[in-house]
């Protein structure tokens, strides 16, 4: 994606493999810094604060902590235990510290460190190429959604939630693929933003980056989503997903199911797209999925830019009220329309059979 006609990944090492850089989400929109990261424990932090976000960037963020362990000789086993448990729901962190250790361990201690920056390259290397791969697979579905709708309106009104775009991966994105795709081929797109409460990911990542891209939008809070919908402005949902179950159960950023059950209501189709990685196929029951509970700050307080063009915390909630933080939640298969994967569009239901003999574990 470029910014201000350059180009970046939110993710990438400097030229001697010691140091990774990344994008700090936690001062978007309002402020575009780049942060330097040196060492295991800074990743962590970086993966827990949420300056690096979104599924498929978790776990090359995570990739990149594993190869910084190697630099710094940190035990790669506790390494690979303190990442996959600095947060726990996207699968895709756990699966790239996994396959980091299945590449690092056999090698000798001398050859771990250039293997690790090598195979954390490869794993940025093929998000992208996934990501590209959803997008055609989601164009194809959203010339469908043209071509069936009764309106004789130019314009394909898409609503997305949280953000699943280029800033939640190495690049490209995974829900904003099939739209930035819809766009590049001269379709006429608008996107309705949630907002997203409480990090307000949709509000301050996804209008950014659609900014970025010059893809038409509009930020709506969160309640109004029902309302579009009934009023006939949404043609179609698609969102990403933090980790799906063998039977299409799709568990992604808290208010996905909301939007579920009004696209539902509505008649209007529900699409989460979703690299392999994302997948786990070990789990048939969504109930056995570890939701994440965020601090309840991120509920009590709100940040933004003040009068002096300064980021600022405020509190929003009176002193004292208590407030709930659960991050994601699940959407039960039966409301997913269809699963846009690398390798094509699946129902939840044929998903398994259709989609496991064409990758590798
Ligand atoms: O808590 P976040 O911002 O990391 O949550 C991100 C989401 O829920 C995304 O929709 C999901 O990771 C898919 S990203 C391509």
């Amino acid at each position: 994606m470029k910014v201000k006609e350059k180009y970046y990944r939110t993710i990438w090492p400097n030229a001697d493999n010691t140091i990774v850089n990344i994008i700090d989400q936690t001062k978007l929109p309002h402020v575009f810094e780049i942060a330097e990261i040196r060492t295991l424990p800074q990743m962590i932090h970086a993966i827990k604060t949420m300056q690096v976000r979104g599924a498929p960037l978790i776990g090359a963020a995570a990739a990149y902590g594993m190869a910084l362990a190697t630099l710094h000789l940190d035990d790669l086993q506790e390494a690979a235990k303190l990442l996959i448990h600095s947060r726990p729901t996207a699968l895709n962190l756990r699966w790239a510290v996994e396959r980091m250790l299945h590449t690092l361990l056999p090698q000798t201690h001398a050859n771990r460190n250039a293997a690790a920056w090598l195979e954390a390259a490869r794993i940025c290397d093929e998000d992208v190429q996934m990501n590209r791969q959803i997008g055609q697979h989601g164009l194809n579905v959203i010339q469908k959604v043209v071509a069936l709708r009764k309106t004789s309106t130019a314009v394909v009104n898409i609503l997305t939630h949280c953000n699943a775009g280029w800033l939640a991966t190495v690049d490209v994105g995974t829900a904003l693929a099939p739209i930035y795709a819809a766009h590049d081929a001269g379709l006429s797109v608008h996107v309705w933003v949630g907002e997203t409460r409480p990090r307000n990911q949709g509000a301050s990542l996804t209008a950014w980056e659609l900014a970025q891209y010059g893809v038409p939008h509009t930020v709506v809070a969160d309640n109004a989503i029902g309302h579009l919908m009934q009023v006939g402005a949404v043609d179609m949902v698609i969102v990403g997903a933090d980790r799906v179950t063998a039977l299409g159960d799709v568990c992604n950023k808290i208010g996905t199911y909301l939007r579920a059950i009004a696209a539902k209501d509505n008649h209007i189709p529900f699409y989460a797209a979703v690299p392999s990685p994302t997948i786990d196929w070990s789990m048939s029951d969504a109930n056995h999925i570890e939701i994440e509970h965020r601090a309840s700050e991120e509920v009590s307080h709100i940040q933004g830019l003040n009068a002096a063009g300064h980021l600022q915390h405020v509190a929003i909630l009176p002193a004292g009220s208590p407030a709930f933080n659960p991050a994601f939640d699940v959407t039960p298969a039966h409301m997913v329309t269809g699963l846009m994967t690398e390798h094509g569009v699946y129902s939840p239901a044929e998903l398994k059979q259709a989609l496991l003999p064409k990758i590798s574990l």
